[in-house]
């Protein structure tokens, strides 16, 4: 085939590997590819441009190529985790071992893969799994996908009750069971209770504990309902929560990824920007035992907000920073207990 020349085969979808560049010095290989966007289903072939079976390092280029034309920055780190989990190897063997040939069947489903991804799904939930403070997790649309900043929250909750033996932890609106876990994980000894609305949630969360071995129980409860103080239990040192806190005003200022993708139930507050902060702040006095700990994660906008109302029922409030130097963390205490 002539150089330049498109494959009939990788024609048949709407993006396709239309060429084999050579650079100047001959030894470069680029691989140019050719989106149509009204219909963006991929077609990659079983064969490279070239009619030989697909290597993983040729793959990975053409992913890694692909997502660059969609700036979906870091490209070759995202081609390079699903093409490693469809290959089942780690990153390390995907790159020492790059002239293998990739089965066909690996090949449409790295395909399947980079199409969704092109349409802005969130690699979590393609890969089905993201890692925080140090567990793997399960992941599905519906659970938000635990962010690095909640890893702070995580942090500083541990910090609070360090001092605690067997401490009692609720955390409400569990999603994935990221925060539960996390903290499970590093307090074995502790007693630790996950709520949460979502019946996919709570499942996802039970998956998750079996999964890792975590003794966490799961519960259904809602927050703003009168009676949670009757559903969940009380006698806690740690209440936790990182709850929906975007205005729903600020929908449509969300990246696509997240409006469109994560689940709006564990996005949005309503039109009350506060309306967890303040439920969570009047049942704390009831679920708190003295000195017990309030942990909050909140929108950066709000964490003096939230502050201020947790000043009207607890003691020690603090507000801190996440990683980029953003209010997002309030940590307060149920007045008495004798200090510690
Ligand atoms: C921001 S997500 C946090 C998920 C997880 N804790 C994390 O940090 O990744 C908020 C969670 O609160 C749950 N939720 C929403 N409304 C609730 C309510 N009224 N009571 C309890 N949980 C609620 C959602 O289902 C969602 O799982």
């Amino acid at each position: 085939m002539a150089p330049g020349c498109g494959h009939p085969g990788w024609q048949r979808g709407g993006l396709f590997l239309d060429s084999r560049v050579r650079g100047n010095d001959g030894e470069r290989t680029v691989y140019r590819i050719t989106e149509t966007y009204s219909e963006l289903t991929l077609s990659m072939s079983a064969n490279d441009p070239e009619g030989r079976p697909w290597t993983r390092r040729r793959l990975l280029e053409a992913g890694t190529a692909a997502l660059q034309r969609r700036r979906i920055e870091p490209a070759q780190r995202q081609a390079a985790w699903m093409l490693a989990e469809v290959l089942g190897c780690t990153h390390a063997q995907l790159l020492a071992y790059g002239e293998q040939p990739v089965p066909e069947a690996a090949v449409a489903v790295f395909e399947a893969m980079l199409a969704r991804r092109l349409r802005g799904e969130p690699l979590q939930y393609i890969l089905g799994h993201t890692d925080f403070f140090g567990l793997r997790l399960r992941v599905t649309p519906a659970v938000l996908i635990p962010r690095p900043e909640t890893e702070q929250v995580v942090e500083a909750a541990l910090e609070a009750v360090e001092g605690v033996a067997r401490p009692r932890i609720l955390d409400v609106g569990t999603g994935s069971g990221c925060i539960a876990l996390a903290l499970k994980h590093v307090r074995p000894e502790a007693a630790v209770w996950a709520c949460d609305v979502s019946p996919e949630a709570l499942a996802l969360a039970a998956e998750n504990a079996a999964a890792l071995g975590l003794e966490v129980t799961v519960l259904a409860a809602d927050v703003l309902a009168p009676d949670v103080v009757d559903r969940v239990p009380a006698d806690l040192d740690l209440l936790i929560s990182n709850p929906p806190y975007i205005p729903d005003a600020e929908a449509a200022t969300l990246e696509r990824e997240v409006r469109d993708y994560e689940p709006a139930l564990a996005l949005f507050s309503g039109d009350d920007p506060l309306r967890f902060y303040r439920r969570l702040v009047a049942v704390a006095p009831r679920l708190l035992r003295p000195g017990g700990w309030l942990v909050l994660e909140t929108h950066a906008d709000f964490g003096e907000a939230v502050a201020a109302l947790a000043r009207t029922a607890l003691d020690e409030v603090q507000v801190r920073r996440d990683l980029a130097g953003r209010h997002r963390i309030v940590v307060a205490r149920r007045p008495g207990g004798g200090g510690g």
